[in-house]
């Protein structure tokens, strides 16, 4: 019987996946969007917005602040900002529920305004590494109280007067590098951030399509990026593209179930964002990128997939920036392919809304799918030419959406069914998924 207050979901295999859809809009843009038109002074309209509940609570981060954020009839967002520097100090504790990149880019927002506020999250953002975040932020004169391990629930009190910093990442993370380019515009003289690895560059990308002083140039293998504080930039209407981190979830299910071809529309396809796919192209998936275009500074196209006999591959450490969120459904593609999968450099995916390397490891275990995993590492023993690994196991989602959408996946291809045994999670960032997956021809149902 289902604990009380969780929602197990079932999947079962699946076959011939048919139709063309688009998945929500992106989730790390639709953030950004909110925040960056909650910082100028004028109107940001924001078309194609994630209406998840990660992205619900920064808006309502953005109200408590002083923005005026509201949805017309037609779905389109419209935010008046206060200009950078202008928020004021909130009534009450901001809660970013199960949002790491709502929470952390807003402590950027706040270390150099002088204001204070309480941040808080659930269970599971409470659990999160946040010293990442803090350690340049007090750097730039902002001061915080943490809890215990220098977690959530934390206040912030922002700067009367930042102090530009030059940051080279201890880890790769576009939400610390955001964090300190967001608390830049507010600084007086230039603020960089060297990176070793390039990670997502969609702060960067809006910053400039504002107006606002930046510049990025290549570093090495990575980017020197700075932020002329201080300066005029100006709201933007902002169109927000699929989440390639959404669609990754129907685009392995075709993958791996027989007789699929699907079309997903609109996909973002910034190179910091499609390590997946390169990956799933290398184990053989047949993936075509149809109607490539820019959107909104951008890169999106469609892509469209066929089920593949997909073969084992080694994913090289360098490419983990460009697909940290993918890892839970790539291993289950690797599940399903023949011949191992080497996933290597995996630091990353220990602390994200589960630790990730954990719950993969049990799912897999669960559903009897030969596996081998190390400190930072993870090896997949795919199901052979069949492409059916065994299934019939209840996974633990651990309060995470893609431990849970993907999981789910799985069981489309395998012999028995998969449970999952929560899947309330999945509304953080893919309300629609069920319904979506189901018009596909997914068998995904309540357990
Ligand atoms: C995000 C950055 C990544 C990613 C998260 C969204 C962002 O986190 O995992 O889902 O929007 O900046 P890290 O910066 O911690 O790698």
């Amino acid at each position: 019987m289902a604990e009380v207050g969780k929602s197990p979901l079932v999947s079962r295999h699946s076959k011939g996946l048919k139709g063309q859809v688009r998945v929500p809009g992106d989730k790390s843009i639709s953030h950004r969007a909110l925040m960056l038109g909650a910082l100028t002074v004028g109107e940001t309209t924001i078309d194609g917005l994630l209406e998840a509940e990660d992205v619900l609570a920064t808006a309502a981060a953005m109200r408590a602040l002083g923005a005026e954020v509201s949805r017309d009839d037609d779905g389109r967002w419209h935010v008046h900002g206060v200009g950078v520097g202008g928020f004021s100090t909130p009534s009450a504790p901001l809660d970013f529920g199960n949002a790491g990149t709502g929470v952390r880019l807003c402590m950027g927002l706040i270390a150099t305004t002088p204001i204070r506020a309480v941040l808080t999250g659930d269970a599971s953002l409470c659990k999160r590494p946040m010293g990442r975040v803090v350690v340049p932020l007090e750097q730039m004169g902002a001061r915080f109280v943490a809890s215990e391990g220098g977690r959530l629930p934390a206040t912030i009190t922002g700067a009367e007067r930042g102090i530009p910093i030059a940051y080279t990442l201890p880890v790769a993370s576009a939400q610390v590098k955001s964090a300190i380019l967001l608390a830049a515009l507010n600084t007086p003289g230039e603020t960089t951030v060297i990176e070793a690895v390039p990670t997502r560059d969609h702060t960067e990308r809006m910053l400039q399509a504002f107006g606002a002083d930046i510049t990025t140039v290549p570093e090495g293998g990575g980017r020197r990026i700075t932020v002329r504080g201080h300066t005029e930039f100006n709201p933007q209407p902002i169109v927000v593209p699929a989440d390639p981190s959404s669609a990754a979830f129907p685009l392995v299910a075709a993958l791996i179930t027989e007789g699929s071809h699907i079309i997903l529309e609109n996909v973002m396809l910034n190179p910091t964002r499609t390590g997946l796919i390169e990956t799933l192209v290398e184990m053989g998936g047949d993936i075509v990128i149809r109607n490539e275009r820019l959107a909104g500074g951008e890169p999106v196209g469609d892509i469209e997939v066929r089920h593949s006999r997909l073969k084992g591959v080694r994913v090289p450490a360098e490419r983990a920036a460009s697909m940290i969120d993918e890892y839970p459904i790539l291993s289950i593609a690797a599940a399903c392919a023949e011949g191992r999968t080497e996933m290597i450099g995996l630091d990353e995916l220990k602390v994200k809304e589960s630790d990730r390397l954990a719950a993969i490891v049990a799912g897999l275990s669960a559903n009897g799918v030969p596996h081998e995993v190390g400190e930072n590492w993870l090896m997949v023993e795919g199901a052979g030419p069949a492409g059916r690994p065994r299934g019939g196991g209840v996974v633990e989602t651990h309060m995470d959406h893609r431990i849970a959408m993907a999981f789910l996946t799985l069981g489309l291809a395998s012999r028995e069914p998969v449970t999952v045994d929560d899947g309330r999670m999945i509304a953080t960032s893919f309300p629609s998924f069920m319904p979506l997956m189901q018009g596909l021809g997914a068998d995904i149902s309540s357990a």
